[in-house]
Parts: C-alpha cells; sequence; structure tokens
C-alpha cells in the first residue's frame, strides 16, 4: 500500500540555520504514528512543512509526498485543495482554530459546507444542521442543543478542542494531524481527549500523526512512535520497543524522565 505521508530527507532552513536536518519517514493510510521529542526539536515545523505551511523565511529541501503529490516548493494555491479533504490539523490551542465572531454550529456548517462543495455536492439547511449535531455528539461534547448555538468564548477549554477536533472531523480527512492537541489541558481533560482521538481515529479509518513532548501521553494514541532531537530523527519503532528497548541514548533518557515522572505521581508506567 503507499503511504498517505511520506517525507524523504527533509531540511529545513530559516536565515541560515538548519532547523531540520535530513528527516524521512512515512504514514501508511489508517496508520498511528507518534512523533515525540524536547521542545525545540523541530517537530512543529515538520507538521507544518508536511503541510505547506511553513512560516515565511523558512526553507524546505528534500520531497514530500501527501497522497502522492509533493508538497516541498509547490506553491500555496496548488496545496490548499488538499487541506481539508486529504488532510486536516488540531493544535495546541484551540482559539487559534476557532472563529471568535462565529458560533460553534456555524463553523462546523462552514466546513461542511465547504467539504461538500469541493465533492460536489450541495447541502441543505437541514442535513447540514443535522451533521453538525452527528459531530458534536461524536466529540462527546455536552449538551449539544446549546454547543451548536454557543459563542467560543462561552466553553472550556476542553469543549473548544472538542469543537475544533469536529470541525477537523467535519473535513473527512484521511490523515489527522495533531500538534499538542493536550497541553493546554489539565490531565483528567488530556486523557479524555486522547481517548477521544484513539476512538475517533479507529472507528473513521483515518491516519494520525500525533505530536507531543510526552512520551506517555503519545504512547496511550499511537502505534508506532518517531524520536526527534536537536531537528534529526533519533530513533523509530513500535510503541512497546521503543517504550521498553529503547536504543537511542536520548530515547533511553525520555523514558527515563517519563518514569520518574510517573513514580513520583505514585504509579507505575
Ligand atoms: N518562525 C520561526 N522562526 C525562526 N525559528 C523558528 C520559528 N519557529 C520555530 N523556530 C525554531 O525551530 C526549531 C524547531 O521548532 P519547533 O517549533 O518545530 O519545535 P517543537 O519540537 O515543535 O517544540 P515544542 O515541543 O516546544 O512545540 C526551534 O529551534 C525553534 O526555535
Ligand atoms: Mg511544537
Amino acid at each position: 500500500m503507499s503511504a498517505l505521508l511520506h517525507v524523504d530527507r527533509l531540511s529545513i532552513q530559516a536565515s541560515g540555520r538548519r532547523l531540520v536536518s535530513n528527516v524521512s519517514f512515512s504514514i501508511a493510510p489508517g496508520e498511528r504514528v507518534g512523533l515525540i521529542g524536547e521542545s525545540g526539536s523541530g517537530k512543529s515545523l515538520t507538521a507544518l512543512a508536511s503541510i505547506g505551511l511553513l512560516p515565511d523565511g523558512m526553507k524546505a529541501e528534500g520531497s514530500i509526498l501527501l497522497d502522492g503529490r509533493e508538497v516541498v516548493g509547490v506553491a500555496d494555491r496548488h496545496l490548499a485543495p488538499l487541506r481539508g479533504t486529504v488532510v486536516a490539523t488540531v493544535f495546541q490551542e484551540p482559539l487559534t482554530a476557532l472563529d471568535p465572531l462565529m458560533t460553534i454550529g456555524n463553523q462546523i456548517a462552514e466546513v461542511l459546507r465547504r467539504r461538500a462543495r469541493r465533492d460536489g455536492r450541495r447541502l441543505d439547511r437541514k442535513t447540514v444542521t443535522a451533521e453538525v449535531m452527528t459531530l458534536l455528539d461524536r466529540v462527546a461534547l455536552p449538551d449539544p442543543n446549546r454547543m451548536i448555538n454557543a459563542w467560543p468564548h462561552e466553553i472550556s477549554g476542553g469543549q473548544r478542542q472538542r469543537a475544533a477536533i469536529a470541525m477537523a472531523l467535519a473535513c473527512r480527512p484521511r490523515l489527522l494531524i495533531a500538534d499538542e492537541p493536550t497541553t493546554a489541558l489539565d490531565v483528567t481533560t488530556q486523557a479524555e481527549i486522547i481517548k477521544l482521538l484513539h476512538a475517533l481515529v479507529t472507528e473513521s479509518e483515518m491516519a494520525l500523526l500525533f505530536i507531543s513532548h510526552d512520551l506517555p501521553v503519545v504512547a496511550q494514541a499511537v502505534d508506532r512512535v518517531l524520536v526527534m532531537k536537536q531537528g534529526e530523527l533519533v530513533e523509530e519503532g513500535a510503541v512497546r520497543t521503543v517504550f521498553q528497548q529503547p536504543r537511542h541514548p536520548y530515547s533511553q533518557s525520555l523514558l527515563t524522565a517519563a518514569r520518574t515522572f510517573d513514580q513520583a505521581l505514585g504509579s507505575v508506567l
């Protein structure tokens, strides 16, 4: 089966500084992959490059095939159609994904209509409302009748993240990229959102690229992990293998740190 995302010797530079070096990996359709590594190791830049959204002034080299189509060096107008059909994203701060001047229901409806237009379909108002309600229910937002009319500032951080996930799902992407989607949330809400992502990805056969610097968090949601350090990919393997027999000293230290933290909390990894 050909890869949904195929990153081949990706390097990213900004004003002469190499921020990502020679990174290669693939994600197959339906596969759940974690990208972990310390802060500043290049995880977000790798994800942004994968959807052709690097910040101005940054230059990518190498090749990135998204559903077989080259992303590196391609003009934005050619990439825009891929976003929201092949790939959708959920970021750390859901407020950046949500429009403060639009109700939650209207924002999700807008994505549904856009997706339908791209498929050459038109949705009538009743169908849109029914689909919005279904999505609110799928992301387990309580009281969908209130949520559909709520403004982003009227709901909690965890609820906003669920709404942002509902918007991503409305695109029916084949690959979901979630960059630190739970860092801004408390531990209980974090666990709920990860459980939700896990369930949604499994039931809709989406592929997932889950980014975090927290290995135990990632381990709950993915099958395979990639470990980055200072812009390079230093280890790759099944979650179980990387957890139980990390090869690279950096993965070993990440794991030791995670265990120590976990033991301090009174539980065992
Ligand atoms: N817009 C930018 N301009 C210049 N350098 C940047 C920019 N964005 C990121 N960098 C640098 O690129 C490197 C990689 O950043 P990146 O955001 O990918 O890290 P990360 O692994 O996602 O970290 P975190 O876990 O903190 O989110 C860092 O050294 C960072 O300072
Ligand atoms: Mg980041």
